[in-house]
């Protein structure tokens, strides 16, 4: 099938480069020039695991293309898949839908032949309802229909999951787009995915809610870490002995930092803010989004229990400082938040993340970046383990710093306490 995917951002890459591999033709469109010259030149705009080589080889073989021409793209596809971001409105909790609506508008003045319109992105329940207005206002509605796919795949797993989704679910009650839909995805189907056809409406809501649900789960288990700290318990034992409940299962139940990402803070701010308008109370996603805002905060606390009150001064090494391990994505990170905190309590930081230097933290004085784990660890008096990279894993803080009475806080619990203790190494890790 030719598809087309508007937004060559995590998910219209990866999918569009995905769905090439699976033997369609893809053009992947996007309004940042720089973006689509780069990727023409082999250039890959973002940090994904095994993505390179399969744009190397779909781009070779000519099933994947890259353009900023969108009519043209549009005009000639089958399948057009919206991809953009949809990220939180300035002064609101609400969805900004600003760039589906405008590509919305332009699909509207490039449809030929009958198409269909997936959206892709996470929009609010009934944008598809809008979209459909938005390009019946240039086409007849017999020319189009306007489908929602929601996208699940996670970044840092991105292929794999893109490969290996849990479920696919299309929101149509149009019977052609189904159809064609439930070929487009049958390699995936033959592997095992299940796939379900909703209503448009029902297949928007399940994507919010997923999301606010495992937003949900990890915020419970952060709560229950705090528990734990108080009570002498190690959290991973409840995380274990917990998620041995099919009922509850043992994923997003490890406690950590505040959950951040270009997804979970903005579909639960979303997610309430469609049910405000609606006059329906989400009051459990909302003590949600307010548990994990308190949460950096607390961490920020107890970072400063950890030095004595003593921030001032003090060398704090940051050992990743993306959202998750295997992205390169700042969006939401909860570094971005205890970063700069600590730079105003009179800390001085320096951080290494496999992804390389972050732009945001440029500007800010009395952080550095440093180019590998050992300059970044060797003269601090704290290390902050804030990301779970494979790098961080096992490392020999003895040999790599400096100074005697460094202190190790672990964020992600990697490290055995028992094991740390026995190697006199000060260590802290989150309710335990
Ligand atoms: N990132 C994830 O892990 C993930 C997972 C599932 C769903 N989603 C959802 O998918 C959507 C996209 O997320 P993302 O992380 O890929 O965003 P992104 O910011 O990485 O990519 C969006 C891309 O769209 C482009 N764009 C914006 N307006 C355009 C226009 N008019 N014409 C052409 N291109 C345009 C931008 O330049 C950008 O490259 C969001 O709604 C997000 O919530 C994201």
């Amino acid at each position: 099938m030719k598809l087309c995917m508007i937004g060559t951002g995590y998910v219209g890459l990866v999918s569009g480069v995905l769905f090439s591999d699976l033997g369609n033709d893809v053009i992947c469109v996007d309004n940042n020039n720089k973006k689509i010259t780069n990727l023409n030149n082999g250039k890959i705009p973002i940090y994904e695991p095994g993505l390179e080589e399969l744009v190397k080889k779909n781009y070779q073989n000519r099933r994947l293309k890259f353009s900023t021409n969108l009519k043209e793209s549009v005009s000639n596809s089958d399948i057009v898949f919206i991809c953009v971001g949809t990220p939180t409105k300035k002064n609101t909790n609400a969805a900004d839908l600003t760039q589906v609506f405008n590509v919305a508008k332009q699909i509207g003045t490039s449809i030929s032949k009958f198409k269909i319109v997936i959206t892709k992105s996470t929009v609010p329940v009934t944008t598809g309802d809008q979209i459909e207005k938005i390009i019946s206002k240039k086409k007849s509605k017999k020319s189009f229909s306007v489908v929602s796919n929601p996208e699940f795949l996670r970044e840092g797993e991105a292929i794999k999951d893109f490969l290996y989704p849990d479920r696919i679910v299309v929101g149509t009650d149009n019977i052609k787009s189904n159809k064609i839909l439930k070929n487009l995805y049958s390699p995936l189907i033959s592997k095992g995915a299940k796939y379900i056809n909703t209503s448009r409406r029902a297949a928007e809501l399940i994507k919010y809610a997923s999301n606010a649900f495992l937003a949900t789960k990890i915020t419970f288990i952060n709560e229950i870490a705090n528990l734990c700290e108080k009570t002498n318990i190690n959290i991973e034992d409840i995380s274990i002995g917990m998620g041995l409940d099919k009922r509850i299962g043992s994923r997003f139940l490890r406690a950590g930092p505040a959950y951040g990402g270009s997804c979970f803070p903005k579909d639960t701010k979303a997610i309430t803010t469609t049910a405000d308008k609606l006059k329906i109370d989400l009051s459990l996603i909302k003590s949600v989004i307010k548990s994990n805002d308190n949460r950096s905060l607390l961490l920020l606390r107890r970072v400063s229990e950890i030095l004595k009150n003593k921030v001032r001064n003090k060398k704090i090494c940051f050992l990743g400082v993306t959202f998750k391990a295997n992205t390169d994505d700042m969006r939401d990170s909860s570094s971005t938040f205890m970063i700069p905190a600590l730079v105003r309590k009179g800390a001085k930081i320096k951080y290494y993340d496999p992804t390389g230097k972050k732009e945001r933290f440029n500007k800010i004085k009395n952080v550095s970046f440093a180019s590998s784990i050992k300059s970044a660890m060797f003269d601090a008096d704290l290390i902050i383990i804030h990301t779970e990279w494979n790098d961080f894993k096992s490392l020999n803080f003895k040999s790599l710093i400096k100074k005697k009475n460094f202190i190790v806080y672990d964020m992600r619990n990697i490290y055995v306490p028992s094991k740390m203790k026995k190697a006199n190494i000060k260590y802290f890790g989150v309710g335990r």
